[in-house]
């Protein structure tokens, strides 16, 4: 009879968030949703639906707002992913809290994680999905140290017990980032009608876990032990590629000739082809990518239907429909966006360092 006796873990939703603006991706998001970037080949949003669906969370609200069409179209109906996706539109980016406000009705009475779309992690989130399972919180919020607290949301605690969050203090109680990966039950929702917008115009979530801890309710919070990245600014998306890259499990579904190496960790995506090149994992060259002529060095994306000739990249990420041709010196820590064009001239032997939005030129006379 112990298993009548046994609770059931309860059954989470998944709540992403992939709206906002994306300002300080310009000019990437200027033509694009910023969740639609793609890192290692596979837009950020992407990576985010991975880690829910791989921990069994498969019936997710995706809250969308100007960038609606793109992601929906990306997305689908989520059968992609083996998951039930709701869309929740947003009409403007009124905050983290308001966008789980009008995914009530999605949420019901479920408890639930929310996952910011924009969120990389080095680890998954499956013991924190079980703590919350078979805990009674109201709430579970995630941890990172960070350098610069006060560019986040900032914990205050008490041993374990959090205590105090603050958004984006002048003065950081600790070093200790909110990230953007919460637990809550449907408490939460009696919370956010409480809360009223910051100087920023928002409904934030970290004044509704303040409202949560001062009605008394259970919050607890965790220091995540894997990396974690905010993928806000340029830097970051470069640093988050290089840590999905490390990952990388080698694929050649592509082709290369007898003249290229392929060494380390690479993968050749369905259609690309290699031709006179050496590639350095770890490495990934989408569909329909060639690459002829070229040294594509550690820690590169390149998307798909790309070309790639006679040039050397590295610590690189190439969106999709890019042509790089003859560019001397080596292409290193860039960023370059999509249907882009950069024709060199083979004549001054100097570095790059490049943001490069979609759609821009470079040629050299
Ligand atoms: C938001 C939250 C903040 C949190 C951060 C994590 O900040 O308001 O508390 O630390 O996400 O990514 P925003 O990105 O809206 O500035």
């Amino acid at each position: 009879m112990e298993s009548a006796l046994e609770q059931e873990p309860r059954k989470l939703k998944g709540l992403l968030l992939a709206g906002g603006k994306g300002t300080r991706l310009r000019p990437f998001t200027y033509t694009g949703a910023k969740q639609l970037v793609a890192l290692a080949n596979r837009p950020i949003l992407f990576h985010a639906i991975d880690q829910l669906t791989t921990c069994g969370i498969t019936e997710l609200g995706i809250v969308v707002g100007e960038t609606k069409e793109e992601v929906m179209a990306a997305v689908g109906d989520g059968s992609q992913f083996g998951a039930k996706i709701t869309f929740i539109e947003q009409s403007a980016p009124l905050g983290i809290a308001h966008a789980v406000k009008i995914a009530e009705d999605f949420i019901g009475s479920d408890p639930f994680v929310l996952f910011l779309g924009d969120n990389i992690l080095k680890e998954g989130i499956g013991r924190y999905v079980e703590q919350f399972q078979t805990g009674c919180h109201n709430g579970l919020v995630l941890l990172y140290p960070v350098d610069e607290p006060q560019n986040f949301g900032v914990a205050e605690l008490d041993g374990d017990k959090l205590i105090r969050v603050v958004e984006k203090p002048r003065d950081p109680p600790s070093n200790m980032a909110v990230i953007g990966i919460y637990f809550f039950d449907s408490t939460v929702f009696d919370a956010i009608r409480r809360v009223k917008p910051s100087a920023r115009g928002e409904l934030e979530i970290t004044d509704t876990i303040q409202r949560l801890i001062d009605d008394g309710l259970d919050v607890r919070a965790e220091v995540i032990s894997g990396r974690w990245i905010d993928t806000g600014k340029h830097d970051d998306l470069l640093e988050a590629n290089h840590l999905l890259l490390e990952d990388l499990e080698p694929e050649l579904a592509g082709r290369h000739d007898d003249a290229s190496t392929i060494q380390g960790r690479v993968v050749l995506q369905e259609g690309s082809e290699v031709i006179n090149s050496r590639i350095q994992g770890p490495v990934i060259i989408g569909e329909r990518t060639r690459v002829v002529n070229s040294f594509i060095g550690p820690f590169t994306s390149i998307n798909h239907d790309c070309l790639i000739a006679d040039t050397e990249i590295s610590g690189s990420v190439v969106l999709e429909h890019t042509t790089i041709e003859q560019v001397d010196g080596r292409i290193e820590h860039s960023l370059i966006g999509r249907n882009v064009e950069l024709r060199g001239h083979q004549r001054r032997p100097h570095g790059y360092e490049l943001i490069l939005g979609d759609f821009s030129k470079l040629r050299t006379p």
